[in-house]
């Protein structure tokens, strides 16, 4: 079910059950980085009081001047909050962050844990349990768009789990994204992320090959880009990224080590279920080897590099 976001209502009470927080909506921020930085910094321009925490001090300090208070550990972002959100690498990140030294979850029982990276239905399971252990709220919310979506605004949030805390998240998931779209039972939040990046990352494979292709057959790409534009083939994201591959300029939007990350958690996943994702299988092992070679960094648009 989509749900059109409600306005976000700055400073409005938020109810969650740990009494001692329910005045202000004090959101904890785990993880600043491409995606984490101008989220956080989007809810503290938004009007909620907003503790960051990033391991490494000099991306959480520039969310300062928006507002933000800095903390020096998960735990200490997230002792006065009553919602927590972890926007971290990987599953390992996300644990660590969660359950070592100084861990969001030593902050007792009773918080929102909203877990938006993208970490794969075995973390998100493994979480979740870690979540019902010390007594918190798990909320498996993975996102759809990439930095200029999470600068604007306007990702789309794949959110499940238990839908008492649906009206406590909506102001908060209404500055994040465009749109919320909640799928069920915590983990379908993942399962759908997985399988629209699976998506993404064929379609990445099936635009470099084709540029590659068109190259070698002695044709001009970029003519092949203006043909696939004007026609119902073109996909919007196809035509985006075959223009970045063309410019050759691989600043990351969405990194290639993060993009391949998806793509093994897809085939894990599809290997789980006994799914067959040979387009995926195919592409994996030359990805692994253009991440290897010093590309993991670049977008994944590099992957146009090998192709
Ligand atoms: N970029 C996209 O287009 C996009 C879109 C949707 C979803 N995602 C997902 O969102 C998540 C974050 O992506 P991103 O693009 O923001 O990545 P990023 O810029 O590389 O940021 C990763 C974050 O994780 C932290 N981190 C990494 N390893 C860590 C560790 N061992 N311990 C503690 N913290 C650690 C980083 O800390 P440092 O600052 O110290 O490096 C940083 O805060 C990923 O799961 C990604 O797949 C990304």
């Amino acid at each position: 079910m989509t749900t059109t976001q409600p306005a976000a209502q700055p400073g409005t009470p938020v109810s969650t059950g740990r009494d001692d927080r329910a005045a202000t909506p004090v959101v904890a921020f785990i993880g600043t980085g491409r995606m984490g930085g101008p989220m956080a910094a989007n809810l503290a321009r938004g009007g909620f009081d907003v503790r960051v925490w990033d391991r490494t001090v000099a991306h959480a300090q520039p969310l300062a001047a928006d507002g933000a208070v800095v903390a020096a550990s998960p735990a200490e972002a997230a002792r006065s909050a009553a919602i927590v959100i972890t926007m971290l690498a990987d599953g390992a990140a996300t644990e660590q962050a969660a359950t070592g030294p100084g861990g969001l979850l030593d902050a007792g029982p009773g918080i929102i844990w909203v877990q938006m990276g993208t970490v794969g239905v075995e973390w998100t399971t493994r979480l979740a349990g870690i979540a019902a252990d010390r007594g918190a709220v798990f909320i498996d919310a993975p996102v759809s768009g990439s930095e200029g979506p999470a600068r604007a605004g306007q990702l789309v949030i794949l959110a499940s789990g238990p839908a008492q805390v649906r009206d406590v998240l909506a102001p908060v998931f209404g500055v994040l994204g465009r749109d919320t779209v909640w799928l069920g039972p915590a983990g379908n939040g993942t399962k759908t992320k997985l399988v629209l990046n699976n998506w993404l990352a064929d379609l990445a494979e099936m635009t470099a090959e084709t540029l590659s292709f068109a190259r070698r057959l002695g044709l001009d790409p970029a003519e092949v880009v203006d043909l696939l534009q004007s026609n119902p083939l073109g996909a919007p994201y196809a035509v985006q990224k075959a223009r970045v591959m063309l410019a050759g300029d691989f600043s990351p939007a969405f990194a290639l080590k993060h993009a391949l990350k998806d793509a093994e958690l897809a085939a894990q996943a599809a290997q789980a279920s006994g799914a067959t994702l040979t387009l995926t299988s195919a592409l994996l092992p030359r990805w692994r080897d253009t991440a290897a070679s010093g590309h993991g960094d670049d977008d994944v648009a590099a992957v146009y590099l090998t192709a």
